[in-house]
């Protein structure tokens, strides 16, 4: 007879403690333990191993053998993915509610199974009926895309065994549970329970599987840490509300590079791909406002001009405010205060305001110059040449770095039309093949002062 044990579990972490806390150890969280019945009866995990029982292998005699990478034909999302979906691969995605994860897997697989494939799509969220009424908005007429609307695993694997599927995704996981644990569907052991079964079977039987996780207030996917570690890709699909655009970016990904991302607008009939998000992000800039300036960041592989605005305004607090959306607060914290002591800014007296426009976030040395350029701008109420994109490193004795893949920048520059480029002379020296755009090599902050006002 099997007994029963309780233990209690965090809802955030998958800290396990016998006794009830108000505060997880482990993760920190409050009010996260919640009590979990345990079965201490002999559990199937024959079945959840991986185990093949095979014999240690000189490398260099494996053969990969491995089935080509399958193309969706979405051009960013097979990007963010490393180049096409590997078959067999478990891929979890996560993003706020209202995000567009359903509408963006449904496309996807709509996508996929023009290419040929059987795809199941179950959702526990909702109806067939609903799903189809989804589909009809997005226009997907396909005999190949099956969908099943179901919530308990011991199903879903049942169909899955029959129908035989190459790409399988579950909306969501949070919903989905399994009558072989006592506790409620949601919790930390339901999820960890399910999801575990479902990527045992993918990887047993090289179904490409896609897991739809929610994310928590703080932004983390809600539920097992553990569950990232147990997949092969993790994306997030964000987005700020008010705007219309849509960033999935990889995190993790065993088969491709991390920090890519692949830009969607969400229109009337679904998501749209945005093959060129420069244009996107430029779209409604103010020329000849001061404070404002046109960096190019990369995102992964690719560059992407944004743009970075800043409000200096005087101030009646003594402390004043540094506010900054986008761009890391500490980072502009040092670099006002390099603008103060290197260029005699009197800052000190003004709250200063730093924003990248569109919701984006750019993180990299290489935007400290458009940050200290918008800033010296609104300060000096002078507008940059609307025609001008910066970028480079700056240090804290006002010198500029150099930074990396400043081809790939300024290249990006000429083709959005732009006329010049301001960079760091160790870059410009590199590039003196390069004509249009005009390039201005800098190597200190008075220099880019002299250029730019
Ligand atoms: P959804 O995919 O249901 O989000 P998630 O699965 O991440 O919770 O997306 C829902 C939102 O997307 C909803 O607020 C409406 C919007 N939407 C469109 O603007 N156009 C469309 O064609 C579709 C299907 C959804
Ligand atoms: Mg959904």
């Amino acid at each position: 007879m099997a007994k029963e044990r309780i233990i209690y579990a965090c809802q955030s972490c998958g800290f396990q403690s016998p006794k009830w806390l108000g505060k997880c150890p482990d993760c920190g969280e409050w009010n996260t333990l919640v009590e979990e019945k345990i079965e201490r009866a002999p559990h199937p995990r024959g079945e959840l191993v991986l185990g093949t029982n095979e014999a240690p292998a000189p490398i260099s005699a494996i053969t990969t053998a491995e089935k080509g990478r399958v193309l969706s034909g979405i051009g960013e999302f097979d990007r963010v993915l490393g180049g096409g979906l590997v078959p067999g691969s478990v891929i979890l995605i996560g993003g706020d509610p209202g995000i567009g994860k359903s509408t963006l897997l449904l496309q996807a697989f709509a996508a996929l199974s023009q290419e040929g494939l059987t795809c199941l799509y179950v959702s526990g969220e909702e109806s067939q009926r609903q799903i189809k009424m989804r589909a009809e908005r997005l226009g997907i007429v396909s005999p190949n895309l099956l969908v099943l609307s179901e919530t308990s695993l011991e199903k879903i694997l049942e169909q899955v065994k029959k129908i035989k599927p190459s790409v399988l995704v579950i909306d969501s996981v949070q919903t989905i549970f399994t009558s072989s644990l006592p506790s409620a569907p949601g919790s930390l052991s339901q999820v960890r329970e399910s999801s575990g079964s479902i990527i045992v079977l993918a990887k047993k039987s090289g179904l490409s599987t896609f897991l739809i996780g929610h994310v928590t207030k703080d932004g983390s996917l809600a539920g097992p840490r553990t569950l990232e570690h147990m997949v092969d890709t993790v994306l997030y699909f964000e987005g700020e509300r008010g705007h219309n655009f849509r960033i999935l970016r990889a995190v993790k990904n065993r088969f491709g590079s991390t920090n890519e991302i692949g830009v969607f607008e969400m229109k009337e009939a679904g998501l749209r791909e945005v093959s060129n998000p420069s244009e996107l992000f430029l779209s409604e800039r103010p020329l000849r406002a001061p404070g404002s300036a046109v960096i190019c960041s990369i995102e992964g592989t690719r560059p992407i001009l944004v743009e970075l605005q800043a409000l200096v305004s005087s101030t009646f607090l003594a402390v004043p405010r540094r506010t900054t959306i986008g761009v890391d607060h500490n980072r502009v914290a040092l670099l006002v205060a390099v603008l103060e002591k290197k260029m005699g800014l009197k800052l000190y007296n003004q709250d200063i305001f730093v924003n990248v426009a569109g919701g984006v976030h750019v993180d990299e040395p290489a935007v400290d110059l458009g940050i200290v350029t918008a800033v010296g701008s609104s300060y000096e109420e002078k507008a940059i040449e609307p025609r001008t994109v910066l970028f480079g490193e700056v240090g804290l004795a006002g010198e500029i770095r150099g930074i990396a893949q400043a081809e790939a920048r300024v290249k990006e520059a000429g083709k959005l039309g732009f006329d010049r480029c301001i960079l760091p002379l160790s870059n410009s020296r590199q590039l003196t093949h390069i004509k249009t755009p005009e390039l201005s090599g800098i190597s200190s902050l008075a220099e880019c002062w002299n250029i730019i006002f």
